[in-house]
């Protein structure tokens, strides 16, 4: 199967009140693991790509390529969104000339007048080629590739704004943070959050999703979350299975230091962790 934008199946979610799973990409394997999960959860997916990932694995071409090589090969019959993570207005503009189904400009940085005339630009650009596009509003606490927010939460005024504009999914503040979570950390702010969803009326996106306790994650999904972003939780579940096997002295032994060996492990952690996202966002079984 060809990629797809992710409207389709954010509305889809969004209607059925359940969320498609964002999964953050870092390099070939990680993007073999999402891939694999999809296909053997019957689950529709959404490959996110950051710049900073993006320039490490060759830039928005190679990373398109590989993914749309990567489906033929692998047979795979699922839905597929290959997205652009944090997109600054530039990146977002170049993802949409690369081969990427969906992308995201981010500019909660920038005042809303501004933030609102980018993300029309980028929706005239992204929506002839058929790409989706969210835009962000407040902003999502802790760093992510060097980029460090506060976590203010998202105004529901501007949520009617910026949805005007015609954009698919909409990324909130609502008190959530890349990265884990403090131990004193509040929680998400699901009346905010309410308030934002009733506002925009299209699928919100919850960022940070690595660390939610499940029973806010299924609360933030009941109130309109459909899309959920995932990265941390499946670097630490790759980092970790890596040590095992090397704290086993497994790449000492035979051809255990052969890549293809050091890293399945990691793979297939990385596949596990997928695995009870997907059963948390409730999307198993709706490709
Ligand atoms: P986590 O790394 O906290 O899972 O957040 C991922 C994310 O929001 C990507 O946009």
């Amino acid at each position: 199967m060809k990629l797809v934008n992710a409207k389709d199946m954010i509305a889809k979610a969004y209607a059925g009140k359940y969320a498609i799973a964002h999964i953050n990409t870092n390099n070939l394997e990680w993007t073999k693991a999402i891939l694999e999960a999809a296909q053997e959860n019957k689950a529709p997916i959404i490959i996110g790509v950051s710049e900073g990932a993006c320039k490490y694995m060759g830039g928005y071409k190679t990373v398109a390529d590989m993914t749309i090589d990567l489906m033929a090969h692998m047979n795979i019959t699922v839905p597929v969104a290959l997205h652009l993570d944090h997109g600054t207005y530039e990146g977002a503009l170049a993802a949409c000339d690369a081969g990427f189904t969906s992308v995201m400009f981010d500019g909660h940085h920038l005042d809303i007048a501004e933030n609102l005339t980018k993300t029309e630009k980028v929706v005239a650009k992204a929506h002839p080629k058929n790409i989706s596009v969210e835009a962000e509003i407040g902003s999502i606490g802790g760093e992510e590739d060097g980029v460090v927010g506060n976590g203010e939460l998202a105004d529901p005024k501007d949520a009617i704004s910026i949805t005007k504009l015609g954009i698919d999914f909409l990324a909130a503040g609502i008190g959530n943070i890349h990265g884990a979570y403090p131990a004193n950390w509040k929680g998400l702010n699901l009346e905010r959050l309410g308030e934002i969803s009733k506002a925009a009326n299209i699928g919100i996106v919850l960022h940070g999703g690595s660390g939610i306790p499940d029973g806010q994650v299924k609360e933030a999904i009941e109130l309109g979350v459909a899309k959920v972003n995932v990265n941390t939780e499946c670097q630490l579940s790759f980092a970790a299975a890596t040590r095992k096997y090397i704290e086993a002295n497994k790449d000492q032994q035979g051809k255990g230091f052969d890549p293809r060996k050091l890293f399945k492990p990691g793979s297939d952690a990385i596949k596990a962790t997928i695995k009870e996202k997907l059963e948390l966002f409730g999307s198993i079984n709706k490709a």
